[in-house]
This record gives C-alpha cells, structure tokens and sequence, in this order.
C-alpha cells in the first residue's frame, strides 16, 4: 500500500510550490506548480495565523480570540514573498500574517483534496480468505516498521492476524501495548475468555456467538480488539469474522429501506450485571458527513428490548433481520481456527466476530482479550507516519 492511500491518516503531501495568488470571493485562491488551485477564505487565513502572537511557537495552540479581529477582516495587501510564502497585510490594523507553501497545501480544504485525506478502507468478504493480513509477534514487538504495517493493515482491511505470540497468559497486553495503553473495559484491562460457571457475559459460556461487535452498550465502542489464543484443544469452537462495512454495503445496493432504517433507529444495548448497568441507543450502521459507512453496532446477545415508538417497531424487526441474514451469508464470512500463539487484531467498529459453539468437556479452550483505543491507534500510526516522511508537524513553518 502506499502512503497516499492513507493520506487521512498521514495527511501527507509532496512539496508544492505557489505559482500564482490571486483575490477571490471573501478568499485568496492559490495556484499551485501542479495545476491544482485551492481557495482561503480570509476568515479561515486570519483565523489560522502563524504568528508567533497569534500561535504559541511550541504549544502550537492558539493564542488570539476569534472575537479580537471583525468577522468582515480582509486583506489590505498580499505578496508571494522570495521564499515562497503568502504574506497578507489585514485591513484591521495592519497585523501581518505569512503562510509558507507547505502549511497551505497541508491544510488545502478544496473538494479534491478533502477526498485525498478521506479513510478509504477496503471492504472484503470470504474471498479475503488466505490473504488476510498476517504479521509477526517478532516483527511488532521488535521494530517499529513492523507497527507502522500492522497499523495500516488495520487501518485498511480491519483485520490482522499476529502469529508467533507466546502462548502465555499476557502477552496480549504486551502486543497491544506496541500501540497504546490498553482500554479498561466492564470486562478488566485483560479478559479471559473461558467456559466458566455463573458467566456475565456469553462470552464466557461455550455456546456458539454468532457475528457480532464487542460492547455496543458503551457509549464509545471499543476501536481495536485483540484476541489471543492460549488453549483450543475443544472439539469447536471456531471463529468467523465478516467485514460489517461490506455487510452494511451489501443491504444499502440491496434493501435501501432497511439500511436507512438501521441508520436512524436508535437500537438499544446493555451490559447488567451485579456491578454495572450500562445502557445505550444506537443505530447498528453510523455515517459520517459524505454518508460513507463508519461505524458498525451490532450484538444480538446484548441487546435489549427495543425501546421505540411502536409504529417504527416493524420496520426496525425487519432490518435488523436482514442485518442478522447477512452476517451468516457464507459470502462475508472469513473462517479461521485459531491455534495456541495466534492472535486477531481486529477493527471492532467495523469487523464482526463470532465463534461457534464447543465442548468443553473434549479439551481445554482459553483466549485472551483487550481493547485499544482508535484514536490511539491513528495517533501511533501518525507518529510512525511523522518519522518516515516530514507531515504537517514538520512542515509548520515550510
Ligand atoms: C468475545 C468473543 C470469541 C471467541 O469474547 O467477545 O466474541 O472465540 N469471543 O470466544
Ligand atoms: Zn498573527
Ligand atoms: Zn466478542
């Protein structure tokens, strides 16, 4: 893969000299070496002045009020300095501002490279088969390259398998910890996923999960999973994953009705044991502002009865059986059987995961499990980025 195809995430781009500037409606328009033009609206220009009274040096913050400069701020002058920065003198009072190329180009809001920084992760189904995306315990427990491809991995297909993990109790947590400090959830820092008696959760049964995500009840849904096998000598007790994504995808081309209604409805989730009671209402499939599908919700154990008006409840049974088919259409399903050292990473807001049912009685089975966060995982996976090729922190004053 290459850099440019996590341009949201690295929010990279090649050096970029101004050809021209010009000004335009309420906005000065740049043109640039390669053609492309970007518009800056004044406001946006003043707003994101790189002085050093304007912007702390090294906090990088903002120092001035937006109510310190009047909403109708517009240029008195402008140049392209010899070093190819824009400099602009405002009309309030004559505060200069400079631009250099690179911060522009960074920050370029224009349609095209709005798309550029999108996440475009790859929707697979069963044919990802045995191409799924496999690393090495050595490889990201040693070095960081090896992180840097986990990460994008992840980022694109949702779905890593690590092999080689010791077959120890904890090493999931040294593995996640390669990205970030784990996520305490309900179920602990670390959770053991063994047939035992008196369970909270199903998980802890050796019934059969069909597809699901992980704690839907909680009001941020854990971002990456990590399950790690010690023991599966069981008769059963294989896993299934699905790329919700693509699932989602499937029933809007198909039944546009039932994916609005899983967009809108909110569902209701919960977590009730004797020392928590989380509660929450969501729809299963979240958009972002373009409509592209971001986040899947989705558990048929831990949801609760459906709290709706009534006249909605049909529609709202209908989807989410159509959801429910889906999940088991062999065509989205990836089948694996974990051995004692594999471990699945996971995008838990995007791929789903089951197992089938197992005797317990036929052999010992015990895996592992935490969460980390996303945000965490975007943010290793930019300073990885950082440290390969100069991004936006370097090229500040570029
Ligand atoms: C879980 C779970 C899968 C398995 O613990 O949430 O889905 O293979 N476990 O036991
Ligand atoms: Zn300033
Ligand atoms: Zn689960």
């Amino acid at each position: 893969m290459h850099m440019e195809d996590l341009a949201g995430i690295a929010q990279v781009s090649a050096d970029h000299a101004i050809r021209d500037a010009a000004l335009g409606d309420g906005a000065v328009r740049v043109e640039w070496d390669d053609g492309r033009v970007s518009d800056y609206h004044w406001v946006w220009l003043r707003d994101n002045c790189r002085c050093p009274g304007c912007t702390h040096p090294s906090a990088r913050e903002r120092l001035v009020d937006i109510l310190s400069w009047p909403e109708d701020v517009h240029p008195e002058s402008f140049l392209l300095a010899g070093d190819g920065a824009l400099e602009i003198v405002w009309s309030n009072g004559g505060h200069v501002s400079r631009f250099g190329p690179g911060w522009l180009r960074d920050h370029c809001y224009s349609a095209d490279a709005r798309v550029a920084r999108r996440r475009t992760p790859r929707p697979w189904g069963a044919e990802l088969g045995d191409d799924v995306p496999t690393v090495l315990h050595g490889e990201i427990m040693e070095d960081e390259a090896g992180v840097l491809r986990w990460l994008r991995h992840l980022n694109d297909r949702g779905i890593v398998l690590v092999r080689d993990v010791p077959a120890e109790p904890g090493a999931v947590r040294r593995v996640a910890e390669r990205i970030a400090p784990v996520r305490e959830t309900n179920f602990g820092a670390v959770f053991d996923v063994m047939s035992i008696p008196k369970p909270n959760s199903n998980a802890y049964t050796a019934y059969s999960l069909p597809l699901h995500t992980d704690l839907p009840y909680r009001e941020q849904e854990p971002g990456y999973q990590l399950l790690h096998c010690l023991h599966n000598d069981a008769t059963g007790g294989d896993s299934l994953l699905a790329d919700g994504f693509r699932i989602a995808q499937a029933l809007r081309e198909d039944d546009p009705d039932a994916f609005d209604t899983l967009c809108e409805v909110r569902f209701s989730f919960g977590f009730i044991d004797e020392r928590v009671d989380y509660r929450l209402r969501a729809p299963v499939i979240a958009l972002d502002e373009e409509a592209e599908i971001r986040e899947i919700r989705f558990s048929q154990a831990t949801a609760q009865p459906f709290d709706i008006p009534g006249e909605q409840m049909p529609a709202a049974y209908r989807s989410w059986r159509k959801f429910a088919a889906l999940t088991k259409d062999p065509r989205y399903q990836l089948q694996l059987r974990l051995r004692p050292g594999d471990l699945m990473s996971f995008d838990n807001r995007r791929v789903l995961h089951a197992r089938t049912a197992f005797d317990p009685a036929s052999g010992r089975r015990h895996l592992q499990g935490c969460y980390v966060e996303r945000e965490e995982a975007d943010s290793r996976l930019r300073l990885l980025q950082r440290s390969l090729r100069p991004g936006p922190y370097e090229r500040e004053m570029l």
